[in-house]
């Protein structure tokens, strides 16, 4: 028996709650949100879906404003917080933070009220700094703090990598880390295979670093294209964490997640690969960056720290 809680049934909010369901990977999926009948209507036409589709999920949408209002969430395994608005053409997800962070400290202590033990999964934007709120605000282990951009960045890496070089996706590694920003995020070119050889035998060096620039930006490319910011990659790159949590599959998963000397970083949340399973993170995988890749991830880490110190400007966190 496992139950997760989505926060926010918005578009990213309602496709995670749909693959969590359609996938089975957990046995109850709860959606929330403020606005009254949204999260109810999304899980009842999810339910008249399971009859076609073929899955017993059981699937609870409520609407809350309040810490009472999340009771019915009591004793999640894991909690998706996806609230908050999304971003428009031509702004970063950085800017968001001033609305962003107020609602996502709510949400996290209604949220750790009727499940302390829960790990939570932040998809929410900026997400590394959400991340960070997420941890200080909860005074909770750092391994039970996921922030799932690098999966996200990672599946659309491995998507140009596919079409740049003709070969199926499922043959495609690749893993993008640092922060989930525009300008933040590293496609890791070097390490990307097909079918266990190096992307770089298929791929010139120009058409390597064409994918990387497209991978950075292949959120805001969908955010111009559909005016606003994408949902079915966000959502499904939430509900893989959650398998990787609930089935405690010990798959490897770029993820933000609280370094502390880690890759030369310390109290900041950055995309690095880690073992993920019942515990939340379970370990962090050193992988070796070559000298290019490492000043990049330093210089990551230079700029979401700056967003983080955005958060005890605005007072959502105090010293
Ligand atoms: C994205 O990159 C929502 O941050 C998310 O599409």
């Amino acid at each position: 028996m496992s139950k997760v809680t989505v926060v926010g049934a918005g578009m990213v909010g309602a496709t995670c709650a749909n693959v969590l369901a359609c996938r089975n990977i957990a046995s109850e999926v709860v959606l929330v949100d403020i606005k009254e009948g949204l999260s109810e209507g999304k899980m009842l036409d999810m339910f008249q879906a399971s009859a076609t589709i073929g899955y017993k999920t059981k699937l609870v949408g409520v609407t809350a404003t309040d810490a009472e209002g999340y009771k019915p969430t009591a004793n999640s395994d894991v909690v998706v917080i996806t609230s908050g608005i999304p971003r428009k053409p031509g702004m970063t997800r950085e800017e968001l933070i001033g609305i962003n962070a107020n609602i996502v400290k709510s949400v996290v202590n209604n949220v750790i009220k009727w499940s302390p033990k829960a790990i939570f999964v932040i998809i929410s934007n900026p997400m590394d700094t959400m991340a960070y709120l997420t941890l200080k605000a909860a005074g909770i282990p750092k391994r039970r703090v996921i922030g799932m951009g690098g999966a996200l960045d990672s599946s659309r890496f491995r998507c140009y990598l596919s079409k740049a070089s003709g070969v199926g996706i499922q043959d495609i590694e690749g893993m993008v880390i640092g922060g989930h920003g525009d300008t933040t995020m590293i496609p890791l070119t070097s390490k990307a295979s097909i079918k266990g050889v190096p992307a770089s035998k298929f791929l010139s060096k120009a058409k390597l670093a064409k994918v990387a620039a497209d991978t950075m930006v292949g959120g805001a490319t969908l955010t111009g294209m559909l005016g606003t910011s994408a949902w079915y990659a966000p959502g499904a790159a939430g509900a893989s964490v959650v398998d990787a949590i609930i089935n405690d599959t010990k798959a490897i998963v770029p993820c933000s997640v609280y370094l502390e000397g880690e890759y030369g970083q310390d109290d900041i949340f950055l995309g690095v690969p880690v073992v993920l399973g019942k515990k939340g993170i379970e370990k962090i995988v050193k992988v070796e960056l070559t000298k290019e890749e490492a000043a990049q991830f330093a210089a990551s880490a230079a700029a979401v720290r700056k967003v983080n110190e955005a958060l005890y400007e605005i007072g959502a966190l105090t010293r």
